[in-house]
């Protein structure tokens, strides 16, 4: 049997969300990636004029908004639909603004219970790829395989630099470096749930490795979980 729970963590442009996705592709599971949760709240905050250092209002708001992610419905490149409260913001919890604001919000401790409690009954379902910062820590600690994604800040920089510059978007390095610099800071130093490898991870550095191949590796080693079962 392979692995019914995979978890896939690490730090922002890591390449969780490639790797997941072409696994779950593979392994015909469901791939769900954690941080569009976030970014959703976040939106919503944002689009209703919430203040974001309003703990309160930003809690309430994540214990009451709909969010559903769900198979993509349009080839646009979109990984999955992510609806709130029946809006497709698919690309809207992508921008800039979200990205600036998201770290501060997911270090809510209100606003990862209302979230991990959605995240943990999807994931028991089993036959799932779930990416996030602490699945296999927090959400989902019995997952059969661990993985923590990681490379250096300058790496997962250049990484999301080319990304933006293939989408035709306009890009600065200087200042993308300085974005995932801080929010490591505050997805590493928050008090509930930071980012850190389970004891039990598969800790990949994929500094020097395509995405093929840090591909190859995980499915190498699904084989060898199964064939120690
Ligand atoms: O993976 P991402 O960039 O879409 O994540 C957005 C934010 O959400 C990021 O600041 C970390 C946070 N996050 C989290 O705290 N826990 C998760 N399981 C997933 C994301």
């Amino acid at each position: 049997m392979l692995p019914r729970i995979i978890a896939i963590d690490g730090p922002a442009a890591s390449g969780k969300s490639t790797l997941g996705l072409r696994l779950a592709e593979r392994l015909g599971y469901l791939f769900f990636d954690t941080g569009v949760m976030y970014r959703a709240v976040t939106w919503a905050a944002l689009e209703r004029g919430i203040p974001i250092s309003d703990e309160a209002a930003v809690v309430a708001l994540a214990e009451s908004v709909q969010i559903d992610v769900r198979p993509p419905s349009q080839a646009d490149g979109r990984t999955s639909d992510v609806l709130v409260d029946g809006q497709d913001v698919t690309w809207q919890v992508r921008s800039s603004e979200v990205d600036a604001h998201v770290s501060p919000v997911s270090a809510y401790p209100g606003v990862r219970r209302a979230l991990t409690l959605q995240q943990r009954r999807i994931g028991l379902r089993g036959n799932v790829v779930m990416v996030g910062r602490d699945i296999g820590t927090v959400v989902l600690p019995e997952a059969d395989l661990k993985i923590y994604l990681d490379a250096s800040p300058e790496e997962r920089a250049r990484r999301r630099y080319r990304e933006m510059i293939q989408r035709g978007e306009k890009a600065e390095f200087d200042k993308i470096l300085a974005g995932v610099r801080k929010r490591d800071e505050i997805d590493s130093g928050r008090a509930v749930a930071p980012l850190r490898p389970a004891e039990d991870a598969v800790i990949i550095n994929s500094e020097c490795m395509s995405a093929e191949e840090v591909l190859s590796l995980v499915e190498s080693l699904c084989r060898r979980w199964e064939a120690t079962e």
